[in-house]
């Protein structure tokens, strides 16, 4: 499906990730359907979404979002439990557990629901994307791609674009310009199999075993290797999670 065609994006788990990948579409412009298994989850979603500290009431607070385009966004918006309403959806993000069965299961659900032409893609931290495509249709599979965001959604700029060997060169296009147009700049991986995870989770698992490393071996504390890379690679944080004694610069 060519970019210009995607009006109304599914979105299948409203947890941490589907409810901030829900509000970052709905404010680029696309009508949105959250799916979530209770009534009690769809309200957290709602919650998350336009009250929390990333929410779309805040963003109009310190002015990153116009309180009309807030109020168009939030009506762009509607939640199921069904998974029948989505349908008629031109594009699925899947956003459940990291679970590969259940994601299989979803996406076999999915496929069976959901119009042939609509484009299926995964929030998958690191799963192999055709693994996750294993039970749909082979019609759909050149329809299939990763798609991972990262937490906050809201905030975090980033997505990664997963290909296969079999994602059409349209679908991976469509996907990346539906990435832009929700505001995120997009970086593209080749789907890859030995090592779980694409290019940001990959690189800073490496780096941080290497700061373990460093404390293990008694050649810096975490406080210091912290300090060192906030203050001399300008990192909003260290690997332990501190600013290593630097206070907010902004
Ligand atoms: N949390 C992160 O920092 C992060 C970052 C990047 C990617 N991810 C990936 O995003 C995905 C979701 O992670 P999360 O942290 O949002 O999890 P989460 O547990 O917060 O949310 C998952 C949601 O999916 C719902 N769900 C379960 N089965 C479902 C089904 N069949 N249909 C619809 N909804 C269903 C759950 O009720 C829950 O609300 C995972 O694949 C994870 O690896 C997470």
């Amino acid at each position: 499906m060519e970019f210009e065609n995607v009006k109304k994006i599914g979105i299948v788990g409203g947890g941490v990730m589907g409810g901030g990948i829900a509000q970052v579409m709905a404010i680029g412009g696309y009508e949105v359907i959250v799916r979530d298994l209770t009534e009690n989850i769809i309200q957290e979603t709602k919650d998350s979404m336009f009250e929390s500290k990333w929410g779309m009431k805040r963003s109009v607070e310190v002015g990153k979002l116009s309180f009309d385009n807030c109020v168009e966004a939030m009506e762009r918006v509607s939640f199921t439990t069904d998974l029948n309403d989505l349908a008629d959806v031109d594009m699925i993000i899947e956003a459940v557990p990291e679970n590969l069965e259940l994601k299989q299961q979803v996406f076999q659900e999915l496929d069976e629901i959901i119009k042939p032409e609509a484009i299926f893609t995964s929030n998958t931290s690191g799963f192999v994307i055709e693994e996750i495509a294993e039970n749909v249709l082979e019609s759909r599979k050149q329809l299939f791609a990763g798609m991972h965001f990262f937490n906050p959604v809201p905030i975090m700029k980033a997505v990664e674009i997963i290909s296969t060997s079999q994602t059409s060169d349209i679908t991976t296009d469509t996907v990346t310009k539906v990435g832009e147009k929700a505001g995120k700049v997009t970086g593209q991986v080749a789907d890859a199999s030995e090592t779980y995870g694409f290019i940001v989770n990959r690189i800073f698992a490496v780096a941080r075993a290497e700061a373990q490393l460093l404390v293990d071996a008694g050649i810096a504390s975490e406080e210091d290797i912290d300090r060192m890379m906030v203050g001399g690679r300008n990192w909003p944080v260290g690997f332990f999670g501190e600013r290593g004694g630097i206070g907010q610069q902004w």
